[in-house]
């Protein structure tokens, strides 16, 4: 936190600034595993894309950011951590609501790994809703730009816990799935695989999906996702850097196929664990 490495518990933002008082802020999130960072360049390029997509400046390059970020895992001495990187507005001059005067602010931390759901839940699978609550449009809100505008995903958890599921997909206003509160969505049908193209993040563990499938010689494509398709899909699983490839068995209370998780998604799964641990896309952590 402004140029200083300092224990999570004594970072500090200062009330002011924008990113808290405006939701003015953009981050990645990255995760370290065995102790080996899984696609750093792609995070750092995609953050970079973010922070210019909001026209501001962290002050520093991505070799510097690079740097920052094996510092935070090294002072954390963290195996398995997730790894943020942000941008805020900043504050401005006293009385200015000009963001073109403000100083922005980077901010950069290791925490222990989150998971989205545990390993163990993920052999159950999840319960999933489809949530009655609308995603932001793309026009107001770029999703591409990773935001704190969760409210409407938030709405949806709550939606979701209130009719028995566990997280929620959020749909367009023309009923296209989007994505849910920090994974992007894919559903199988006829041994092919179908992820929404548009309204979402661009993850970067949709994208190791992709390349996964590809590899495998599994058929994907990025296209759009009506609600009813996920309803009557033969299998369904959510991608995030917090938790890898989460399968999903009930979709508004239904079950999919026998009710376990797909094959292919548990193929899917193996491949995406056994892969990295063998070292794909990482770059070893240098601890001290
Ligand atoms: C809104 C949203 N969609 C999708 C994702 C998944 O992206 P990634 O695979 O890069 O973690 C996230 C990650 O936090 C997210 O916040």
């Amino acid at each position: 936190m402004d140029g200083k490495y300092v224990p999570i518990a004594e970072a500090r933002i200062p009330i002011t600034d924008w990113g808290f008082l405006r939701s003015d802020v953009t981050y990645d999130a990255v995760h370290v595993w065995r102790g080996s960072f899984f696609r750093l360049e792609d995070h750092l390029a995609r953050f970079g894309r973010s922070v210019a997509a909001l026209r501001m400046d962290t002050g520093h390059g991505p070799e510097a950011t690079k740097e920052i970020l094996h510092e935070c895992v090294r002072l954390s001495g963290l195996r398995d951590a997730l790894v943020e990187m942000g941008c805020t507005r900043g504050t401005g001059p006293p009385g200015s609501r000009d963001p073109r005067e403000f100083t922005n602010r980077f901010f950069a931390f290791a925490v222990p790994f989150v998971w989205i759901a545990k390993p163990e839940k993920q052999l159950e699978g999840l319960h999933l809703t489809i949530s009655t609550v609308r995603r932001i449009p793309p026009e107001s809100v770029d999703p591409k730009v990773k935001n704190f505008h969760w409210g409407d995903l938030i709405r949806g958890l709550y939606d979701a816990y209130q009719r028995g599921g566990e997280t929620a997909v959020l749909v367009d206003q023309a009923g296209n799935v989007t994505e849910g509160p920090g994974f992007n969505v894919f559903m199988v049908r006829g041994g092919r695989v179908s992820t929404p193209a548009r309204g979402i993040l661009e993850g970067i563990t949709r994208l190791t999906v992709i390349e996964l499938c590809a590899e495998a010689g599994i058929p994907l494509e990025e296209t759009l996702v009506h609600a009813d398709a996920l309803r009557g899909a033969d299998e369904v699983f959510l991608s995030s850097t917090a938790g890898g490839i989460l399968p999903v068995t009930t979709v508004d209370g239904k079950s999919l196929g026998d009710g376990a998780p797909g094959p292919l998604t548990m193929r899917l799964r193996e491949l995406y664990w056994s892969k990295k641990e063998a070292g794909w896309h990482g770059t070893l952590v240098e601890y001290h």
